[in-house]
């Protein structure tokens, strides 16, 4: 185990503040409706609040188009209102997390409206290129959200880089005053007191060249030329020695398609404090995420024990604001939502590293029924949507497909009671739809049954909180047939057994797994069959072994 840092033993939750609470009744989150659950949250017994954005943006990609760093969104307050924020979570021992993205800009943000004008001295912010010829870019690559990856700009007749919508230009690292900005920024939430950040697309940032990209993938051809690029890692480092060194913080990279060697190179060279996989959320993709096979558990322990095993260190998750609910996605909504929900929470909360809840994971909350694609608030939805148009599925399929990649289904609001809004809102008109079950799945009501899954979620807190083997026991994983999830955590000479099944029907446990003298510490359900030598439909056991 490397040195403690003071995120070593933190729980980080994340909120998505348009959809947490809402304290003025306009059907939108906001930060003083985070203020009134922060005890909610301390009770909870997470550390950390990572907030996805709330600074000022056109919204077109929710937030993550911002137009100005230095103010925030006035759906969600004033800088007054955040700045109250950090003190009443630090009374709370609570420290926030920002959501830092800096590959691009909206293109609301005053340098990339100043860009626009080739003489301009921000004209080299971002990657502005002639065509190859008239109306063609500059080169072949595609949105990472498909569609060309470069839009032309008529008024200077130059084309310019965006790896997500055209209203996201990307920043040209290249550049010297770019990076000087970005240091700016750091600084300013670093000296307020913020804890660190999370990065959006960190590792797509420095393009090493702009040559075409190979193959004809729909979204992210070129990435060759981008992804986790020499000049990414230099980048990265830069901004831990001149900023991050000097802060007692936390670097959370979010890194598409990242890959265990780089992963490595960015802990080892302090470049990450800890950084996303995608692995896991593409663990049951066929071809692309539009397509999927059948779930199976082994998909997904194959790829956790990939990582666990392969770097010192990781970011834990199972859902966030860009994934499907993890129920849905890797557990069994109709038939088990409180086991599966139950026995997800177990696999993230005692795996190595640093887990992640994302807000309404801890009661439970899957996606919405099948929406109209067209209606959707998610741009990347919309814009695959019309691709889908063109092609010959029928609109039952094409819905299927569509809200595969509808990040709405993750997006909806909190559920705190049964009251209208589900308590998040005062207004009956909110902006993402309530989730119609939300009658049964909310705190309130969950908050007063013992065998709910968010008291499962505190039982499961608080036994992290006081067995240090959790937070710096290696990770032994246990090699077994079939969908049958075993691992050991071991530190010094304690050690810890967890038997997961991730499947609706009972798993024979192979005899060498049933360990004389095991202590269970803890069962997702209130009956476990591990004595009798199996486990039950999403039964999760934590076992204290000698
Ligand atoms: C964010 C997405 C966003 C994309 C472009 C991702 O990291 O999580 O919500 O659409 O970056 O900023
Ligand atoms: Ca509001």
């Amino acid at each position: 185990m490397e040195t403690k840092r003071s995120f070593t033993d933190k729980v980080i939750y994340q909120i998505y503040p348009r959809s947490f609470c809402d304290s003025n009744g306009d059907g939108i989150g906001d930060i003083q409706g985070i203020i009134s659950k922060l005890d909610y949250l301390k009770d909870l017994g997470v550390d950390c609040l990572w907030l996805s954005p709330i600074y000022k943006s056109p919204l077109m990609d929710m937030g993550y188009d911002v137009a100005d760093y230095y103010s925030i969104h006035p759906d969600y307050g004033t800088m007054e209102d955040f700045d109250r924020l950090l003190k009443e979570a630090d009374k709370r021992g609570l420290r926030i997390i920002m959501d830092l993205v800096v590959n691009h800009t909206s293109d609301q943000h005053e340098w990339f409206k100043a860009s626009r004008d080739p003489s301009s001295p921000y004209r080299d912010y971002y990657i502005w290129r002639k065509g190859k010829k008239d109306g063609v870019p500059p080169n072949n690559w595609t949105s990472m959200f498909t569609g060309p990856a470069w839009t032309y700009d008529s008024q200077s007749e130059e084309w310019y880089l965006h790896l997500y919508s055209s209203e996201q230009p990307d920043l040209n690292f290249h550049n010297e005053k770019v990076v000087e900005e970005v240091e700016r920024i750091l600084r300013f939430y670093l000296d307020k007191g913020v804890y660190g950040f999370r990065c959006d697309v960190i590792n797509q940032c420095y393009k090493e060249s702009l040559d075409d990209g190979k193959g004809l993938s729909p979204s992210g051809r070129g990435m060759e030329h981008y992804l986790c690029s020499e000049g990414n890692h230099k980048l990265l480092r830069r901004f831990y020695d001149d900023v991050f060194s000097h802060y007692d913080c936390v670097v959370i990279g979010e890194t598409y398609a990242i890959d265990v060697e780089n992963g490595r190179r960015y802990l080892d060279n302090h470049e990450l404090d800890m950084f996303f996989q995608f692995d896991t959320a593409n663990c049951d993709n066929f071809l692309l995420p539009l397509f999927k096979k059948k779930f199976k558990p082994r998909y997904l322990r194959d790829v956790i024990y990939k990582w666990q095993t392969g770097v010192s260190w990781m970011a834990n998750y199972l859902e966030n604001h860009d994934q499907p609910r993890s129920i849905n996605h890797y557990g069994d909504p109709v038939k088990f939502p409180k086991a599966s929900a139950k026995a997800l929470a177990v696999l993230n909360l005692t795996l190595r590293g640093t887990p992640f809840i994302y807000q309404g994971e801890e009661i439970g909350m899957t996606n919405l029924p099948l929406q109209d694609p067209e209606q959707s608030q998610d741009v990347s939805c919309r814009q695959v949507n019309e691709i889908l148009k063109k092609l010959p599925f029928t609109k039952k399929t094409r819905y299927k497909l569509a809200n595969r990649v509808n990040r709405d289904h993750a997006r909806t609001p909190m559920q705190w009671n049964d009251a209208v809004s589900a308590g998040f809102s005062t207004s009956e008109k909110t902006w993402l739809p309530v989730n119609p079950n939300y009658k049964a799945v909310n705190v309130a009501s969950e908050s007063a049954d013992p065998a709910s899954v968010l008291n499962f979620y505190k039982a499961l807190l608080q036994l992290r909180k006081k067995d240090e083997v959790f937070v710096y026991g290696d990770f032994r994983p246990i090699m077994v047939h079939g969908d049958l999830i075993a691992y050991q955590r071991v530190y010094k000479d304690e050690r810890r057994f967890i038997l997961i099944n991730l499947t609706g029907k009972e798993v024979k446990i192979p005899r060498h797994l049933i360990l004389d003298g095991a202590k269970l510490l803890l069962s997702s359900l209130p009956v476990q069959g591990y004595r009798m030598g199996f486990l039950s439909p999403f039964e999760a056991d934590i076992f204290e072994i000698k």
